[in-house]
C-alpha cells in the first residue's frame, strides 16, 4: 500500500557513464548524507500532508486520522547493511493503529524484512510484530513485548542484513535472528535491493487483541515520530552495490557471527518477551515445523 512513487531514485536516474570518478563522487556524497538530513534521505509518498519533515530535516512525523494514514520511503535502495532509526510510537490510546517500518524490494517475488508496531489501549503493551519474506513468501511471524514504553521516548530499531543472516535489534539488543539456510533449501534475501518504508495506518480489523479493540477516532490524529536515521550499508547505485561504510571498523556489520554477549541478550528477549513464534505454531504447520525452525 505504500510503494507508489517513481521507480528511479534521484541518484540512479543519472545516465552518465559509470566511470570510477563519477562513482567516487557519488559515493562521497552518499557517505556524507547517510547520517544526516531526512529531506535528503526520504520522500513522503502518501497521506496528503499527513507526513511531514520538520526542524530542517531532523524530525519526521506521520499521522493518521479517519480519512487517511501516511507514509514515507527512502530515496536509496540498499543491498546489505545495518540500518538504524529512532522511533517514538503513537502515545495514549493507539489501539487499532499500526506503524509499519520495513525494508522491501520490488516485483512479484519480493523480499521483505518487517517491523510492525501494533498499538494498544493506554497503559497496555504494544506488540512488535516481525516477519521475513523471501521471494514473495512470508509466514514467518514472531511477536514480542518491549521492556520499556515505546511511546515515552525515542528508541532505536535496527535491521542488520548481510549474506549470512538478518538480525532485528531494539536499542542494539537483538530480538530475532533469521539465518541464511539456503543449504536446507530455504530461500534467503540476498540479491534484490530493498528500500526502507514506513507507514502509519488503521488496522483495527486485526491489530489489537486480534481486532477486538477498535480505533477510537475521537483521539485522532495519531502521530508517530522518527529521527536519527543512520546507515552503514551498501547503496544500490547505477545497477550495482556500493558500500559506504565510514565506521572505524569498516563493515563490521558484515561479520558473520553474533558473538556471545549478543547471543545471551537474544535468549533473554526470547525467554522474557516473545509472545508468538510461528516455529512452534503446530496448528498452522500441522505437517511439521518449517525447515528453518529445525536448526537452532
Ligand atoms: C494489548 O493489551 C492486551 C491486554 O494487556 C494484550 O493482551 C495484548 O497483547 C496487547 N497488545 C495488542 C497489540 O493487542
Amino acid at each position: 500500500m505504500s510503494s507508489s512513487s517513481s521507480s528511479s531514485s534521484s541518484s540512479s536516474s543519472s545516465s552518465s557513464p559509470s566511470s570510477l570518478a563519477v562513482l567516487l563522487v557519488l559515493v562521497t556524497v552518499i557517505s556524507v548524507t547517510s547520517a544526516g538530513n531526512l529531506y535528503q534521505e526520504f520522500d513522503i509518498t502518501w497521506g496528503d500532508g499527513r507526513g511531514k519533515i520538520l526542524d530542517n530535516g531532523v524530525l519526521l512525523t506521520l499521522s493518521l486520522d479517519r480519512f487517511s494514514g501516511s507514509g514515507f520511503q527512502s530515496k536509496h535502495q540498499y543491498l546489505f547493511g545495518k540500518i538504524d532509526m529512532q522511533l517514538k510510537l503513537v502515545p495514549g490510546n493507539s489501539a487499532g493503529t499500526v506503524t509499519a517500518y520495513y525494508l522491501r524490494s520490488q516485483g512479484p517475488s519480493w523480499d521483505e524484512i518487517d517491523f510492525e508496531f501494533l498499538g494498544n489501549l493506554t497503559g497496555n503493551p504494544y506488540i512488535v510484530h516481525t516477519n521475513v519474506y523471501a521471494q514473495g513468501k512470508g509466514d514467518r511471524e514472531q511477536q514480542f513485548y518491549l521492556w520499556f514504553d515505546p511511546t515515552a521516548d525515542f528508541h532505536t530499531y535496527s535491521v542488520l542484513w548481510n549474506p549470512q543472516r538478518i538480525v532485528f535489534y531494539v536499542d542494539e539488543v537483538p530480538i530475532r535472528e533469521f539465518k541464511n539456510l539456503e543449504r536446507l533449501g530455504v530461500p534467503f534475501p540476498k540479491s534484490q535491493p530493498m528500500r526502507l518504508y514506513s507507514s502509519l495506518w488503521n488496522a483495527d480489523d486485526w491489530a489489537t487483541r486480534g481486532g477486538l479493540v477498535k480505533t477510537d477516532w475521537s483521539q485522532a490524529p495519531f502521530t508517530a515520530s522518527y529521527r536519527n536515521f543512520h546507515t552503514d550499508a551498501c547503496v544500490w547505485l547505477l545497477g550495482r552495490s556500493t558500500c559506504n561504510s565510514r565506521s572505524p571498523v569498516a563493515h563490521s556489520w558484515l561479520s558473520p557471527e553474533m558473538g556471545f554477549a549478543n547471543r545471551q541478550k537474544l535468549s533473554w528477549v526470547r525467554r522474557r518477551f516473545m509472545i508468538y513464534n510461528y516455529c512452534v505454531d503446530a496448528k498452522r504447520f500441522p505437517q511439521g515445523q518449517p525447515r528453518e525452525c529445525t536448526v537452532s
